[in-house]
């Protein structure tokens, strides 16, 4: 099954000549009907939710709870098991700050990857326990005979990208977390790049905790998600006090709301979870597996193609099987920064830099890539544009 109508039509931005915008792993255009929702939200039922008892309000609620309920449904996951942050980076930090601080001490090991984004590194040193890293091997996979002798040190967490946002990997997450769970440490699952692409379902995948965010989804910003098993969430404190994450307030303690409202303190982005809810309806209208099949298509030509640039190093694994919706790239003399800045002047936007992955940067050997990534809109004839302008790219270099 493929996308049979051409999703370009779907994004504003894109009506604009001479774009050919291939950083959707940076942040995503918004599809039509999320913007639709959000304003529908503002000109039609702006309201404060679930304090107000008119209709406006009522109506608010229902909108924003009836998001959660999509969203949830999209992941494979429960409402009452789907808390709504500001992104995905928030979304691992309450887990570190809530979950971490009472189950991880200081002599606890938490293994991260080396190809983790910084959101999935800094708040586990925050939390000051011992961490270690599963390397990353010549082919841009796991190294999972590593992670075996890791798992041997009875680690108290794995915390794991579904796909890497710079060598495109998608990692085995069903494994890790039945080897994870067999050596008795729970998994968190950072999805920001998996779930705008491919079909994703936390339950299936055996996830412990699952964290993505909106603004790669189509959605809009300021807006995250984390799901958590129940019974863990409902075993956690707060991560921030103040308004609806209480059941009553003394004048010296409190106690607090069920989850997911002990996780959602005060007036929260109301019309940013409308808009999200909008988001996953957009993509299961279009179908996740056709939306995963067009990823294929799309990032399949783009390899063949990328591998075709003189002088041009592909990172990430060779087989399209272990790579999710993205190209990351370098040449041997041409500074990335220089390679996006001359797309840039000819409309393709792709993204360079670090990546948020330093720590997989140093295993690369190199300080920053370029990087290309598709998205629903993405053609062929965006990929030759691509090709086109890494053309005259080397050509200024020659
Ligand atoms: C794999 C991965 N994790 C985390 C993030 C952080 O996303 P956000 O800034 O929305 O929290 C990104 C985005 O760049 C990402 O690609």
């Amino acid at each position: 099954m493929t996308l049979t109508t051409p999703a370009a039509a779907d994004f504003p931005v894109l009506a604009q000549e001479n774009l050919t915008y291939l950083d959707s792993a940076a942040t995503a255009q918004t599809a039509r009907p999320v913007i639709e929702a959000m304003d529908e939200y503002y000109t039609e039922y702006r309201a404060s939710i679930h304090r107000g008892v008119y209709p406006l309000a009522a109506r608010a609620t229902d909108a924003y709870e009836g998001a959660r309920e999509r969203v949830a449904a999209f992941a494979g996951s429960t409402p009452g098991e789907t808390i709504f942050t500001k992104n995905v980076t928030e979304a691992i930090n309450l887990v570190s700050y809530s979950w971490g601080r009472t189950n991880v001490g200081p002599d606890d090991l938490v293994v991260l990857t080396q190809m983790e984004h910084h959101s999935n590194i800094v708040p586990w040193q925050l939390l000051g326990s011992r961490l270690a890293y599963v390397p990353v091997t010549d082919e841009g996979l796991l190294d999972l005979d590593v992670f075996d002798e890791l798992l041997a040190q009875g680690p108290k967490l794995v915390a794991v990208a579904h796909v890497s946002n710079v060598l495109g990997t998608i990692n085995p997450i069903e494994e890790i977390a039945a080897r994870a769970h067999a050596a008795g440490a729970l998994v968190l699952v950072d999805g920001a790049q998996a779930v705008p692409h491919l079909p994703v379902d936390v339950a299936a995948l055996g996830a412990d905790f699952y964290a993505w965010t909106g603004h790669k989804a189509y959605g809009p910003t300021g807006i995250g998600v984390l799901h958590g098993r129940r019974e863990l969430l409902e075993a956690m404190p707060p991560f921030l006090g103040g308004g609806h994450m209480i059941s009553r307030v003394g004048d010296y303690e409190s106690q607090f709301a069920e989850p997911p409202a002990r996780f959602e303190a005060g007036t929260m982005p109301v019309a940013e979870a409308i808009g999200l809810g909008a988001a996953v309806d957009y993509l299961s209208g279009l179908g996740m597996d056709a939306v995963w099949e067009h990823s294929r298509d799309v990032t399949g030509y783009a390899i063949e193609r990328l591998r075709t640039v003189p002088g041009l190093t592909l990172h990430g694994p060779a087989e399209l099987e272990h790579r999710g919706s993205l190209a990351s790239f370098a040449f041997e003399d041409i500074h990335p920064h220089d390679v996006a800045e001359i797309l840039g002047r000819q409309g393709v936007c792709v993204r360079a830099g670090h990546h948020c992955a330093q720590p997989l940067m140093r295993r690369l050997g190199v300080p920053a890539s370029s990087r290309a990534s598709f998205a629903v809109h993405n053609t062929h004839e965006d990929v030759d544009r691509l090709i086109e302008g890494l053309d005259k790219v080397r050509g200024v270099f020659a």
